[in-house]
């Protein structure tokens, strides 16, 4: 008989004792991660937002967005690279835009390195468009980098 294995998502606010998971996989995900104090503030202040996603019950990725004054800012989509291009990502970015409209945010902006393609490619295909560059704005391998500011409304 076949097993009826249930597959288990789940969107869920990240508490104090995800940071250890979300370090993981932030130092597993990233060339030049974010220090554990940045999630730490992150999660202490009121205007941001927190998310983790988990999948079949294994801490899978997260969501960093803050949102003021009718603006939302996502700082930090991650995806676990065992699950990159099953469509999670997208879905992290469809709640973040969620979240930003219960903040009454009406335009949500982002940033992202020029050399990351899926990235830009999840987000250009998503509806953002580039409204200007940060010149060198990232720590890269050899130098710096630049970063594509881009913003979509979501009026
Ligand atoms: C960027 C990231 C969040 C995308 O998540 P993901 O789950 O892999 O993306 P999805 O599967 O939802 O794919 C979204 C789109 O990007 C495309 N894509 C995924 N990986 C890609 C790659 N390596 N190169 C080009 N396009 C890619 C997919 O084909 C898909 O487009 P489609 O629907 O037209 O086919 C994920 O790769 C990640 O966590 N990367 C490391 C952290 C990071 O760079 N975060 C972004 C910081 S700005």
């Amino acid at each position: 008989m076949a097993t009826n294995r249930k597959k288990l998502q789940h969107f869920r606010k990240m508490r104090d004792t995800d940071l250890n998971d979300v370090m993981q996989l932030e130092l597993l995900a990233y060339p030049f991660p974010w220090r554990r104090q940045l999630f730490e503030d992150s999660l202490s202040k009121p205007s941001y937002t927190c998310w983790v996603f988990e999948h079949e019950n294994e801490f899978s990725g997260y969501l960093i967005s803050s949102s003021a004054a009718g603006e939302a800012h996502i700082l930090n989509l991650c995806v676990h690279p065992k699950l990159q291009g099953k469509g999670w990502g997208r879905k992290l970015l469809a709640e973040a835009e969620w979240i930003a409209k219960q903040h009454r945010a009406d335009t949500c902006f982002l940033e992202v390195r020029v050399s990351n393609h899926a990235a830009l490619h999840l987000y250009e295909s998503s509806g953002y468009n580039e409204i200007g560059r940060r010149k060198k704005y990232y720590p890269a391998k050899n130098g710096r980098e630049d970063a594509v500011v881009m913003a979509k409304s979501l009026i």
